[in-house]
């Protein structure tokens, strides 16, 4: 279970910012992180965007000491862009590292919200599913894959969150630490919840916080109907061993029990 010294104020935090074609944005949420919470550092992660982000990225590192940049050699996916920038955050000795889309759906302002509550959490999730949260201008299918996957998530992990796939977080470095990173897989968005299993099956707590996700207005989406699919098909291998280790308690907790009353009432 968790210890006393996984809690407490958070000093040192890196927003970790991955980045796929978001010369447009990156300067955006740069700023205005950097406003929000002048004592956070920022890391960009991008996996060598055609579009030219990265120099632009390597340019407000260049005016900005809080600002770094790792270079990536190219398109591998959410997921593998963040444990990057999680082994950075843990070698340079940050408190936490938060997970922040470039595009500004997940808004700066809301991360003093988001720390706060991880004062006494190892994962903050920004949840658009709890009362308070909210999305505005998403089309209806966008809705239904995460309202259904969220749905389907439940079923399958039993995770106790509503929002399992949303991507504005907190982790603190030391459950980061203490999980079994080894175990998560997914490439795509499907790590979000891959995350949230492990760090629960390692005995760590998570907690929500309501946020309003607002959909870009500037780029494209990197969704695509092979991120949901490895995500649906990594959900259900895991859920069907959950279940089955669940079952296997349970039978021999009856087992248990049996050989208990037998013995009582010889
Ligand atoms: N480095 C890197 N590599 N960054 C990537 C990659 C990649 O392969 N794919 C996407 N990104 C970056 C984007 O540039 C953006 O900053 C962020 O990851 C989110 O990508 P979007 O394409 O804007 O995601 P979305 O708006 O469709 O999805 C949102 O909802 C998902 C489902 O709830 C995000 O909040 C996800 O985090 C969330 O899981
Ligand atoms: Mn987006």
């Amino acid at each position: 279970m968790t210890t006393a010294s996984t809690r407490g104020p958070l000093e040192r935090v890196v927003v970790l910012i991955p980045t796929y074609n978001e010369r447009e944005n990156l300067p955006l949420v740069v700023q205005r992180v950097r406003l929000s919470v002048p004592s956070v550092d920022i890391l960009v992660l991008d996996d060598n965007s055609p579009d030219g982000t990265g120099e632009i990225a390597d340019a407000l590192a260049a005016a900005d000491p809080q600002v770094h940049v790792m270079h990536r050699a190219g398109k591998q996916g959410l997921g593998a862009a963040y444990k990057a920038g999680f082994a950075w955050a843990i070698e340079r000795d940050y408190d936490a590292a938060v997970e922040m889309d470039a595009d500004g759906s997940h808004q700066p302002e809301q991360l003093p919200a988001l720390l706060a509550a991880a004062e006494d959490a190892d994962l903050v999730i920004g949840s658009r599913w709890i009362k308070g949260g909210s999305v505005v201008n998403w089309p209806a299918h966008r809705k239904v894959i995460s309202i259904g996957g969220n749905i389907y998530v439940k079923a399958m992990l039993g995770l106790p969150v509503n929002d399992a796939t949303g991507g504005y977080r907190v982790y603190r470095t030391s459950a980061l630490q203490a999980m079994d990173l080894d175990s998560v897989s997914s490439a795509g968005y499907g790590f979000q919840v891959d995350m949230t299993r492990a760090l629960v099956a390692a005995g760590l707590k998570a907690v929500e916080v309501p946020i309003e996700f607002i959909e870009r207005l500037i780029g494209e989406s990197k969704m695509s109907q092979d991120i949901v699919k490895e995500a649906f098909v990594n959900v259900g291998k895991q859920g069907v061993a959950h279940r089955r280790r669940q079952l296997a308690g349970l039978a021999r907790r009856v087992v248990a029990r049996r050989q208990e009353g037998t013995w009582h009432s010889e």
